[in-house]
């Protein structure tokens, strides 16, 4: 399927989504539902509710079935987000280990709650569920793809310094 005419992606996006298509059958091209909202997040760094049901028009499948997939995973945002997602799992082994105090301490030192963004848009703190890297607790991950392990109280500055998107 070829670009839409109400383009609300670039045309580098249309060709990784066609990609995606390209590794499944013909009448399968709903599974690459999961790659092609990522792309158009990537893109434009959270998912609109015009776009979720554009992702789906491309892939050709109803706009409920990227609805579900979108609201189900929480690495889709559903809405605007700062320029880095920071994920912190509280899940009880992370929590075990820290993960309730670094929560405190990087609500305390960006001024925001869970679910919030700084005010000058830098960052979105939000609450993870288990990622699968108990081992490493506290876990954070930030935007959606890249784990930073063992965040722990005294690490907090030094994380920050290192994922800070004007540095
Ligand atoms: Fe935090 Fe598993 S409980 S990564």
């Amino acid at each position: 399927m070829s670009a839409p005419d109400d383009r609300l992606l670039s045309t580098d996006a249309y060709r990784k989504i066609e990609g995606e298509c390209a590794k499944y059958p013909a009448d399968r091209r709903e599974a690459a539902i999961m790659a092609a909202l990522r792309i158009a997040q990537e893109e434009k760094r959270w998912l609109s509710r015009e776009m979720i049901e554009h992702v789906a028009g491309v892939i050709g499948v109803p706009a409920i079935r990227a609805h579900e997939v979108a609201s189900f995973y929480n690495m889709y945002d559903l809405q605007p987000v700062g320029r880095r997602k920071i994920s912190l799992c509280t899940n009880v082994p992370c929590a075990l280990m820290g993960a309730t105090s670094a929560a405190a301490a990087f609500k305390e030192k960006l001024g925001i709650e869970f679910g919030q963004t700084t005010s000058d848009g830098k960052y979105t703190l939000v609450e993870g569920e288990c990622f699968g890297a108990c081992k490493e607790c506290p876990v954070v991950i930030v935007d959606n793809v890249k784990m930073h392990s063992r965040i722990t109280v005294e690490r907090i500055d030094e994380f920050l310094a290192g994922i800070d998107p004007d540095r």
